[in-house]
C-alpha cells in the first residue's frame, strides 16, 4: 500500500490522523502472525490486524445488505439508518461507504453499499437500466392485465410526463407478484401499482442485475467477491450501451 499505515487507518474510518498515529504508536496494529507494524512499514490489507482483529473490508468493496423494513438509506434521514447494521467505521471512511440508489424505509431486500464512486454512479444513474426485481404483496386481487399494462411502455406515473420503460410482471398468487423494472424513479413500484388501480402492502427487492438476495438473513450482509463485482459492472455497462444504441 502506498499510504502510511496511519493514513490508511484514517481512510478506513478508524479515527482522525492523530488518533490513528496514536493507535500505531501504541503497537495495536500487527500482522496476522503478531509482528508489530510501524507507520512506515509496508503492509498488505489482508495481513493487517488491529487489536487482534482483521481490518474492515478494503477500499473498493461492495456489500450486499438485506435491508429490513424501517431502516433508511440516507445519512440525512430519520434513524434507524442502514449504517447501524454495518461496521461502525463505514460512515467515517474516505471515500464514504454509500448505498447504491435507495430503497424506501418501508421496502426490504437487496441493497448494495460501496465506496467505489464510479460503480455507484454507473448503477444509480438514471441512464442505468440494470434490471431490478421486486416481490410484492397487494391489497387487491390481481385482475390479469397487470403484465400487459406494465409492458406497454405507455404507463404514466401520477405527476410525471414521461412514460415508464416497459417492465415485466408475473403473478405469484392471488394478491402477489414479481415485477422487473429497469429504472429507479421515486417510489416507482408502489406508484406503478397505484397507477393500475392496486396498492402495494409489502415490497422486497429480490434481485439486481446478476445478484439475488437468496437466503441472506434480514439485517445481515455479505461482501461481494471479485467475480460478482465484475459481473455486476459488465451487466451495467451492457445495459448502458443498449440504451445508448436505442436512442441513436
Ligand atoms: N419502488 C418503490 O416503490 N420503492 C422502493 O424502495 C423501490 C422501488
Amino acid at each position: 500500500m502506498s499510504l502510511t499505515l496511519s493514513r490508511y487507518l484514517v481512510a478506513l474510518g478508524y479515527g482522525t490522523r492523530k488518533e490513528a498515529e496514536r493507535i500505531v504508536r501504541q503497537r495495536r496494529v500487527t500482522t496476522a502472525a503478531g509482528a508489530v507494524l510501524r507507520d512506515t512499514d509496508r503492509y498488505e490489507h489482508h495481513d493487517v490486524f488491529m487489536d487482534g482483529a482483521p481490518l474492515d473490508a478494503p477500499p473498493g468493496s461492495v456489500i450486499l445488505l438485506h435491508k429490513p423494513v424501517g431502516y433508511v438509506c440516507s445519512l440525512n434521514d430519520r434513524p434507524p439508518m442502514i449504517y447501524e447494521l454495518l461496521p461502525a467505521n463505514f460512515p467515517k471512511r474516505t471515500p464514504v461507504m454509500a448505498a447504491i440508489g435507495r430503497l424506501d424505509a418501508d421496502t426490504s431486500g437487496l441493497l448494495l453499499v460501496t465506496d467505489d464512486g464510479p460503480l455507484n454512479h454507473l448503477l444509480a444513474s438514471p441512464k442505468s437500466h440494470v434490471p431490478k426485481r421486486y416481490a410484492m404483496t397487494l391489497a387487491e386481487p390481481l385482475r390479469g392485465d397487470e403484465g400487459d399494462l406494465v409492458a406497454s411502455g405507455t404507463l404514466m406515473l401520477k405527476g410525471e410526463t414521461t412514460p415508464l420503460l416497459s417492465a415485466e410482471f408475473a403473478a405469484t398468487g392471488e394478491r402477489s407478484g414479481e415485477i422487473t423494472v429497469r429504472e429507479g424513479r421515486y417510489h416507482q413500484v408502489r406508484r406503478m401499482m397505484a397507477a393500475i388501480g392496486n396498492h402495494v402492502q409489502a415490497l422486497q427487492r429480490v434481485a439486481l442485475g446478476p445478484l439475488v438476495l437468496g437466503d441472506l438473513a434480514e439485517g445481515t450482509w455479505r461482501l461481494l467477491d471479485a467475480g460478482e463485482i465484475a459481473a455486476l459492472r459488465s451487466e451495467a455497462l451492457e445495459h448502458k450501451a443498449i440504451a445508448k444504441a436505442a436512442k441513436s
